[in-house]
Order: structure tokens, then C-alpha cells, then sequence
């Protein structure tokens, strides 16, 4: 079991977001908790994304990403765009979404944005760390409050794909 060391992961504290991507057209949305704010001017986010996943292509293609910040109360957000792929199914059919400024979906709902243009992509191990540079941004809901990543549980299975080698630590 590589619960334990997943636990201990779970206490770096970060909220949920719903990334939306653009390429033209073509756009689709993954849950992320991967995401930090990394410099003040000029104001740049990072994401960390596998490259494995559908929104890479559209994310490497476009070079805009959107940071949707989910609220406590989206959960179910949270499970629809981080357990099914883009290549499946379409995600953003039957949500309610608008084009943020780079083309990139802002969630209707969601507690805060930030739009952002690509100025790095990286290999960070199996993920690409993808920094960008935010053009806009607003809050949605003032009196909301964020998902945190650990009330998700393991809603994104990531307990499996720890190292073994660091079960020992408990
Ligand atoms: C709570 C949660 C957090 C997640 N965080 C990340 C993350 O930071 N980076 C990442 O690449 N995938 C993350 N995922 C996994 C993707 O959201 C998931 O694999 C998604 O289905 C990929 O969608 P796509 O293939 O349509 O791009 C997370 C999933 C969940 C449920």
C-alpha cells in the first residue's frame, strides 16, 4: 500500500481548478491541483500536466490555458472533467462556459479565473510543468470558498502511483 505517502502528499495544501484549453475551435477541460502562482512581475502561473492527456495537444496547439478555481461546492465538477478523457467524451457539453479572453472556457460558477498565455513548457518528470503568463482574471463568487485538494480523497487515484519504495516511510 501506497496510501501513506499519498496522505502525506494530500497535506500540501492546494485548491481544485478546472483547466479549460484552446486550440481555435477546439477546446476541452481537466481537473488540476497542480497549480502555482510563480512570479509577481511579470505575474506568471504555472500548471503541471501529463503530457498523456488530451488537453496537452490542445494546450501545445493553442498556447492558452485557463484556470477555473472550483468552490467547495463543485465536487462533481471536479470528478466530471478529472476522471473522463477529452478524447471520450465531450466535457464541456451541458456546462456552462463563455471564451475568457484568450479563447480558453471560463466555467460559469466557478469561484475565480485566470486566463493565460503560454511562455514556457518544460519537462518536470512524467509532467510538464506549463508557465503562463496571466492577461486576465476576476473573481466570481466573493463570498465563496475554494475546494482544497485533500477533501477530494482520492478522486484522482493517484495513491497507485506513488514510488513503493517510499511505503516504508509509515
Ligand atoms: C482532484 C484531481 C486533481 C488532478 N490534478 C491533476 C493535475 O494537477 N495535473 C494533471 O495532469 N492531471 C490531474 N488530474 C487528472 C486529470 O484531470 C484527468 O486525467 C483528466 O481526465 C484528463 O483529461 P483530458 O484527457 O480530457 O485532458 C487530476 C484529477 C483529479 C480528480
Amino acid at each position: 500500500m501506497s496510501d501513506g505517502i499519498a496522505n502525506v502528499f494530500r497535506h500540501l495544501t492546494t485548491g481544485v481548478h478546472v483547466i479549460g484549453v484552446a486550440d481555435g475551435d477546439r477546446r476541452n477541460a481537466f481537473t488540476a491541483s497542480w497549480v502555482v502562482q510563480v512570479s509577481f512581475r511579470p505575474l506568471l502561473l504555472a500548471i503541471s500536466i501529463n503530457p498523456a492527456h488530451a488537453s496537452y495537444t490542445l494546450l501545445q496547439g493553442g498556447r492558452v490555458f485557463a484556470i477555473n478555481v472550483l468552490r467547495a461546492e463543485q465536487q462533481a465538477l471536479a470528478k466530471h472533467f478529472g476522471t473522463q478523457s477529452g478524447r471520450t467524451v465531450d466535457k464541456l457539453a451541458g456546462i456552462r462556459w463563455r471564451a475568457g479572453r484568450t479563447g480558453a472556457p471560463l466555467l460559469h460558477g466557478a469561484l475565480a479565473f485566470f486566463d493565460c498565455q503560454v511562455v514556457s513548457d518544460v519537462e518536470a518528470g512524467d509532467h510538464r510543468l506549463v508557465m503562463g503568463r496571466v492577461v486576465d482574471g476576476a473573481v466570481l463568487i466573493p463570498a465563496g470558498h475554494p475546494l482544497i485538494y485533500a477533501a477530494t480523497g482520492d478522486l484522482d487515484q493517484s495513491a497507485e502511483l506513488y514510488p513503493k519504495e517510499f511505503c516504508k516511510w509509515r
